[in-house]
């Protein structure tokens, strides 16, 4: 265990990130199916995959209806849950036990880490550090996907942070904050603050960029209840297409915005 690392409890669910998944599918296809140079040994892993490796082995089977050779690595800080997991392992499903270093070879360069639920413990300052060294197996251009959602998966913030393509010694960079919703619990934007990533829950403070995101937000949201838009995914849909016109990077695109998501891409990236 390095000093980054701290045990945390293994609760997981079902379905919990399937909508990640359906975005990565959407949006980053590339990234999934690349095989030139070293990204045919470029794998997907999912770091702290909990007591039951149901998201791990979800996303597998969705990323590989776009690339079937996919290699996925389950990594989990628990030997026992990771010991655990080896029932469902296969010839392109690998689960070890590990830490944020990640119990990788040189010869299985990372195309898509993702981090979900697991920065819990330990003081929040280290996180960019965290972020680092999850980077460090990236390929150039890779992704690394830290962030938060509830127990059902009902409400998902993540930050998406880029490797760039031309710097390989650099450390990602956090390129965008994807947000979504299920409806399952209605909407408003609020409703997204307790499970922001970690490292921006306490930046919600007057002052603070995250703090006027969501004041804009949820002024313009309020805005469209008032104006007819009573229904949820109605009032969501309006709210951040006029969200976009008040704040720059708001990516208004139609799958996003009938499928409950925001993403939010500003110049110079997502400000701490
Ligand atoms: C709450 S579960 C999350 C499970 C799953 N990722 C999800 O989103 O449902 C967090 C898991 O991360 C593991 N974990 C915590 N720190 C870790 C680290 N540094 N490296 C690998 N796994 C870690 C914990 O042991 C725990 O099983």
């Amino acid at each position: 265990m390095s000093t980054l690392d701290a045990k945390t409890r293994g609760r997981t669910s079902p379905g919990r990130l399937r909508a990640l998944d359906a975005y990565l599918c959407r949006f980053e296809p590339g990234l999934l199916t690349r095989t030139d140079g070293p990204w045919a040994h470029g794998v997907f892993v999912d770091v702290g995959f909990g007591e039951h490796p149901w998201t791990t082995l979800e996303s597998a089977e969705a990323f590989r209806s776009l690339h079937p050779e996919l290699s996925v690595v389950g990594v989990e800080l628990d030997a026992a849950r990771a010991q655990a997991a080896h029932v469902h392992a296969g010839p392109r499903t690998h689960f070890r036990q590990g830490g944020f270093e990640l119990p990788l070879t040189a010869d299985e360069p990372a195309r898509l880490v993702r981090a979900m639920n697991v920065l819990r413990q330990g003081p929040v300052e280290r996180v960019p550090e965290v972020h680092h060294t999850l980077g460090r197996f990236l390929l150039p251009s890779g992704l690394l996907v830290e962030g938060s959602a509830d127990p059902e998966g009902a409400v998902l913030t993540a930050h998406l942070l880029r490797r760039p393509a031309d710097s390989a010694d650099l450390p990602p960079t956090r390129e965008a904050l994807l947000f979504h919703t299920t409806f399952r619990h209605g909407f408003a934007p609020w409703q997204f603050r307790d499970w922001l990533p970690r490292d921006l829950r306490r930046r919600v403070r007057p002052g603070e960029p995250m703090h006027a995101f969501f004041e804009s937000w949820n002024q313009v949201w309020q805005h469209a209840r008032d104006t007819g838009y009573t229904l949820p995914a109605d009032a969501f849909r309006e709210s951040v297409t006029r969200l976009a016109t008040r704040v720059s990077g708001v990516v208004v695109d139609s799958w996003l915005l009938d499928s409950g998501y925001l993403v939010w891409r500003p110049d110079g990236g997502v400000p701490p």
